[in-house]
């Protein structure tokens, strides 16, 4: 199967990230969202990330000019029904991506097309029984930010078939230049499950006060060459996302170290998200 019509089902941080380096692999791409505003801001997101690209020499005007051409936005589910591989990256919320699976499953008519989640930690199988073929259903699993970080990770269902997830991992590896690692439908999948105890522990620290943010983030960014320092990266992911995927570690495993400290509660009750809100541990409003 040579998957060259993809689709991303949401064009915020993460569906932005993977839509980009879906099309500057030279794959036509149909990103969806659920208002012009959002599919604007996706957009926009998209066309900062491709100039940035192109400031850094990571690839020239005309690829990024193709790139552009080959991106195509619309609020519409029905534009997916060609597609042979679609991501979805909505929201963390397991009713809203249900139904979104149920909906492709509608829409999209080959038969051999690929539906998959970029969930950070949702069970993918859940998903995959709001479709009438869960064997086509796995997660594949960006990293934030897509365009920058290699990994991808491949959830493997109870009912993933195999040989999907072989086309999969040579299309990623191959197409994608990205490294690729199978993980099965277990909460946090191999990543999450050992950073957000990490990132969890950071936040305890300050909250009782043993250390400043500053200084854990430089501690670890100095102390063991972490290209950033948990607090800093809490806010690069989100701490809405930080707290959602904790949730749902904690709830499933029951494992102290996935419980959201206090303090990134009361900070997303807030409205303080991190780098995309402009104020989270940090502030960014000046950026
Ligand atoms: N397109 C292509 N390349 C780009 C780019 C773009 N739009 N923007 C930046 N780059 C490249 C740069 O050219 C540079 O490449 P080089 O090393 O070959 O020169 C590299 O990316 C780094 O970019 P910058 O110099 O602008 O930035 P920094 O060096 O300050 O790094 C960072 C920023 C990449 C965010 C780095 O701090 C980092 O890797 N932090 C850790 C991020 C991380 O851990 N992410 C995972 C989060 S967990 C997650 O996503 C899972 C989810 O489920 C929660």
């Amino acid at each position: 199967m040579v998957i060259e019509r993809a689709g991303v089902v949401g064009s915020g941080l993460m569906g932005s990230g993977i839509a980009e380096v879906l099309a500057r692999a030279g794959l036509d791409v149909v990103v969806r969202d659920i208002s012009e505003q959002a599919v604007d801001a996706g957009r926009a997101r998209i066309e900062k990330s491709l100039a940035r690209g192109v400031e850094r020499g990571k690839l020239s005007e005309d690829e990024r000019d193709a790139a552009v051409a080959r991106l195509h936005y619309t609020v519409d589910m029905k534009d997916f029904a060609d597609r042979q591989l679609i991501i979805e990256a909505a929201s963390e919320n397991e009713d809203i991506k249900k139904a979104i699976f149920a909906e492709l499953d509608a829409i999209v008519t080959a038969e051999d097309a690929i539906l998959a989640s970029n969930t950070s930690s949702m069970p993918i199988i859940r998903f995959a029984q709001s479709t009438s073929r869960a064997d086509r259903v796995l997660g594949i699993h960006f990293f934030n930010p897509a365009t920058v970080q290699p990994l991808v990770e491949l959830v493997v269902s109870e009912l993933t078939d195999p040989q999907v997830v072989d086309t999969v991992e040579s299309f990623v590896t191959d197409v994608l230049g990205k490294v690729a690692i199978r993980a099965t439908d277990r909460p946090g999948f191999v990543v999450n499950a050992l950073l957000i105890p990490f990132l969890f522990s950071a936040i305890r620290m300050i909250e009782a006060g043993h250390a400043t943010k500053e200084d854990v983030d430089t501690g670890m960014v100095n102390g063991c060459a972490h290209p950033m320092g948990p607090i800093a990266l809490a806010d690069r992911v989100g701490l809405d996302t930080c707290l959602f995927v904790g949730q749902s570690i904690y709830e499933e495993t029951g494992d102290p170290a996935a419980k959201p400290p206090v303090l990134l509660s009361r900070m997303v009750d807030a409205g303080m998200l991190g780098v995309k809100s402009g104020r989270g541990f940090y502030d960014y409003s000046a950026k």
